[in-house]
């Protein structure tokens, strides 16, 4: 019984743990893909700020719905530009080719990019983009350095500039901060929370049945729960006749 109980204490406690493991100093995501309310506000998020460049080949537009729970129409009136039908799947505005030549890197599918990267990192990156002090470079990313995508969203966040630290004789970013004079529409913690409702948004789409699935773990270990109870008073009987 103790064995038992070890075991299924492992099973309840570990998950969290191994989750914390991702990743050095990223920021914590913190997505939950059953809060609706940040879905709907990360899918607008992503068609008006990143669907000119980037695609989502692997989600379908009516898979939507369901998720943030509201209508197809509701979906086409704010969501879709252009001609579509219900099927089709997320596809950027902008052919890759040109993109390719005009950002010198094709911009990826972000479908999966929240499961490949990880949502810390999807995050992070968002809350990453600097104003480099070296013009010819312009916008930089301290977790994807020299990244071709511009900051879409300064207006929103302001320009950050970075401040350096040496190490070892190199200079490295210390912390990105936002002068006075280049402030955005938001402030911090409005602007972490737009890009943690993208975030939610890219984790869902990463995996369209995650909230369903955990709503169903807390059914399956329900149940496990009880019938180890079970079990175990039946053990019990059986035993008693023996001793
Ligand atoms: C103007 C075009 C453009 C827009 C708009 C844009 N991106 Fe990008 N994005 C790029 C390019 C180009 C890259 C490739 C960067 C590289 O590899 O250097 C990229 C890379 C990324 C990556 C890294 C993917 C990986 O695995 O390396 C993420 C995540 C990302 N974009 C998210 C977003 C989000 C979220 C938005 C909307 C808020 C957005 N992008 C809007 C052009 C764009």
């Amino acid at each position: 019984m103790r064995r038992l109980l070890a075991i299924m204490l492992m099973v309840f406690v570990a998950p969290p743990v191994w989750a914390a493991g991702a990743g050095g100093d990223m920021m914590d995501a913190r997505v939950d893909v059953s809060d609706q309310s940040s879905l709907q506000r990360g899918a607008k998020l992503f068609a008006n700020n990143c669907m000119g460049c980037h695609s989502a080949k692997y989600v379908r537009w009516n898979a939507l719905p369901d998720a943030l729970g509201v209508s197809m129409e509701m979906i086409e009136s704010n969501l879709v530009y252009g001609s579509y039908t219900p099927g089709d799947t997320i596809n950027a505005a902008m052919r890759s080719e040109d993109a390719a030549d005009w950002f010198g890197a094709a911009p990826p599918d972000l479908s999966l990019t929240a499961r490949a990267r990880g949502e810390d990192w999807v995050y992070t990156y968002l809350n990453s983009f600097y104003q480099d002090s070296d013009a010819s470079i312009g916008w930089n990313n301290t977790v994807l350095p020299n990244s071709s995508m511009p900051h879409v969203l300064w207006r929103m966040q302001g320009v950050p500039e970075a401040r350096y630290e040496t190490h070892n004789g190199e200079p490295q970013v210390a912390e990105l901060v936002v002068p006075t004079d280049q402030q955005g529409t938001l402030n911090e913690a409005e602007y972490q929370r737009v890009t943690r409702d993208i975030t939610n948004f890219m984790a869902f789409m990463a995996e369209p049945v995650r909230a369903k699935r955990q709503e169903m773990g807390v059914w399956v270990i329900g149940f496990l729960i009880i019938f180890t109870g079970l079990a175990y008073l039946l053990k019990r009987e059986y035993w008693r006749d023996v001793h």
